[in-house]
């Protein structure tokens, strides 16, 4: 038995009071240390926790960032989302490839650094991107992959490859990091002048009911993506029977060409805790957690301080701005990649140190969530926005925007356009209005809300981003004429392909089916009946899914099938001696070359 191995697991568990809660905690700082953890690891862990080594087990098998086997010391993880592979993705795989000598998937022959790829790590408007452990590389191309792999191979430090700073607080010196917010468009509520303490104070001058009253009257609804109404969520959680209640915010950001959060965190942090504080005193909690997606742990150490300021401040801890008997503070609990712990109960199984499987509802977190005790889970945004509802007011939050969704919304805007990043605009605002305002030009097609959302074409530029038209939790990708939309749809399905977590057959299998049905399709090897077989299969598995992920996975394949049908049509139509037309991409993508008025590019 390897003594450091040993002595450094007694530690940590001890450092986490041996809770076995903390499970996740304890499995990445072993990965950390020991880039891996190995079976003995497994064992001892189970050990100090009083655990079956199976239930350490199936922790360490479900996260991407957790392996059994060993890992280099060094993992570059390459961003392959369909934004990263529009701007070279594969020639700058192919550099870090051909200088570390090894292919994606492997580690270096001395074991120190291993080459894999990752799904979004939220940084699509600076694509394409890596992280090299903890640190995230931006706009990367063969040159820069070719430098960091020397840079690494000399000095073996990846906190020196992030240079130059990027803009506003990452340049902090607790983040430090070469990433930019662009942030493009300040809006009233979420990027504009702020004094802290301004919302609590005033949430704290009122009762609870009163708190989750001026909510509910504000008519805000959740910024993750469902939508659902922020002041009912609290009142279900407030009325729910149980000793213990709890806050979570939800920073785990994995859909893919969302990163609007990750500006929140690095600008604004304070709004979010403070929205938090005013959670817990409306439900009746008393502890929050910020469940930060493990791609972000960059920004770990700055949010700690602006959590540990706050409690300098007494924002957090007892008596919470001089309230008396109000006591509320924050922990972090960090992921370790894994999509689907963004879905509400996957998060909260997360948090709880185990997988994260997502749970049969109901019972809903609000009666029963963290620790089996009425929770409420929110986005960042979303916490943002309550702050500010009890500082200017529920009438002010409602002039903004249109009449059906109040406010602004974050947009996290990339792909073919100019200026991508970061842009918070009022509800209502048309398709077309935001490709103007981003430099989009010749645009065939918007994939609004990710790969879970819809793709619209030009016909539908028209339409505005809301709640009652196209609803988004702020992911935005613009394509134009020279991109092929059965190819986008085909790599949004391998993401769900990937991230199924496999617990219900029609995700976990009819995903796969869908992926391969259109694969022949693009293969021009596709039959008529091929589109009739994919709209059932698609809307069985919407049906019969257990979670969000599975009730949204065939969207790509139905949205481009509704909005881009003459695609699908061309390449499986039959000539009039029945045999299948010769496969042409030029014709797939005439519709998109009609709108250009010019040819397309080969992808
Ligand atoms: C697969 C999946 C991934 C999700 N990812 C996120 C996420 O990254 N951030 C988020 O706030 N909500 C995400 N959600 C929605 C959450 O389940 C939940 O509705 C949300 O956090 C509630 O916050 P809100 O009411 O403030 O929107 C996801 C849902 C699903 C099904
Ligand atoms: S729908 Fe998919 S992700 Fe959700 S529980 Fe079922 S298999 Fe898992």
């Amino acid at each position: 038995m390897s003594k450091s191995l040993s002595a450094f697991i007694k530690n940590i568990c001890k450092k986490n009071n041996k809770d076995c809660t903390r499970l996740m905690d304890i499995a990445r700082a072993v990965q950390g240390d020991f880039g891996c953890i190995s079976g003995e690891a497994i064992n001892l862990i189970a050990g100090e926790l009083s655990m079956h080594r199976v239930e350490v087990e199936s922790l360490a098998s479900f996260y991407s960032f957790l392996s059994k086997e060993p890992k280099g010391r060094i993992v570059i993880r390459l961003c392959n989302d369909i934004i990263d592979e529009l701007k070279g993705a594969a020639e700058v795989a192919k550099a870090f490839s051909d200088e570390l000598g090894i292919k994606v998937g492997q580690t270096t022959p001395d074991g120190k650094i291993s080459l894999e790829y990752t799904p979004c790590i939220g940084m699509c408007d600076q694509a394409p991107s890596a992280l090299v452990n903890e640190v995230v590389i931006t706009n990367l191309n063969r040159d820069k992959a070719l430098e960091i792999v020397r840079s690494l191979k000399g000095h073996g430090d990846p906190s020196k490859l992030s240079k130059p700073l990027g803009d506003g607080n990452n340049a902090n010196d607790l983040i430090l990091s070469m990433v930019n917010n662009n942030i493009r468009k300040k809006g009233e509520v979420i990027f504009s002048e702020y004094k802290h303490g301004a919302g609590l104070t005033k949430a704290l001058s009122h009762s609870p009911v009163e708190v989750i009253r001026g909510i509910k009257t504000s008519r805000l609804r959740g910024r993750g993506g469902a939508g659902f109404p922020t002041g009912m969520k609290w009142e279900f959680a407030r009325q729910a029977n149980g000793n213990n209640k709890y806050v979570i915010c939800n920073a785990d950001e994995g859909e893919p060409g969302t990163f609007k959060d990750r500006a929140i965190l690095t600008e604004c942090p304070g709004l979010m805790f403070e929205g938090m504080t005013i959670g817990g005193y409306a439900i009746g909690a008393e502890t929050g957690i910020l469940y930060l997606r493990g791609e972000y742990a960059y920004l770990k150490a700055f949010l700690e301080k602006v959590l540990s300021d706050r409690r300098k401040n007494g924002f957090l801890g007892k008596d919470v701005g001089g309230k008396k008997g109000f006591n509320f503070d924050i922990r972090i609990q960090m992921g370790a990649g894994a999509y689907i712990c963004g879905e509400e109960t996957s998060l909260i199984s997360s948090c709880e140190g185990l997988r994260g499987d997502p749970k049969t509802r109901p019972p809903f977190p609000a009666q029963k969530g963290y620790l089996a005790s009425p929770t409420t889970v929110n986005n960042v945004e979303t916490f943002c926005c309550v702050t500010r509802i009890m500082d200017k007011g529920a009438p002010w939050f409602m002039e903004i925007g249109s009449k059906g969704s109040p406010s602004t919304k974050l947009l996290s805007v990339s792909g073919d356009c100019k200026m991508p990043g970061i842009y918070e605009v009022p509800f209502g605002i048309k398709v077309n209005e935001l490709l103007k305002m981003v430099g989009a030009e010749d645009t065939a097609a918007v994939q609004v809300g990710g790969p879970s959302g819809q793709m619209i074409g030009p016909s539908d530029f028209k339409r505005t981003i809301c709640y009652d038209d196209l609803a988004t939790g702020g992911s935005i990708m613009i394509f134009n004429s020279s991109r092929n939309v059965l190819h986008i749809a085909a790599r949004f399905m391998d993401f769900f392909v990937e991230e199924s977590c496999g617990y219900c057959t029609p995700c976990r299998t009819g995903n796969a089916l869908i992926k391969e049905r259109l694969d022949r399709i693009i293969a021009g090897k596709g039959e008529p009946s091929d589109l009739d077989y994919l709209q059932e299969l698609g809307e069985s598995i919407k049906i019969s899914s257990r979670c969000g992920l599975g009730q949204t996975s065939p969207n790509p394949v139905l949205s481009t099938m509704k909005n881009f049908r003459g695609v699908y049509e061309r390449l499986v139509k039959r000539s009039k001696d029945g045999l299948m037309q010769p496969f042409d991409i030029k014709t797939a993508l005439m519709d998109a070359e009609a709108i250009a008025c010019r040819p397309s590019e080969k992808f």
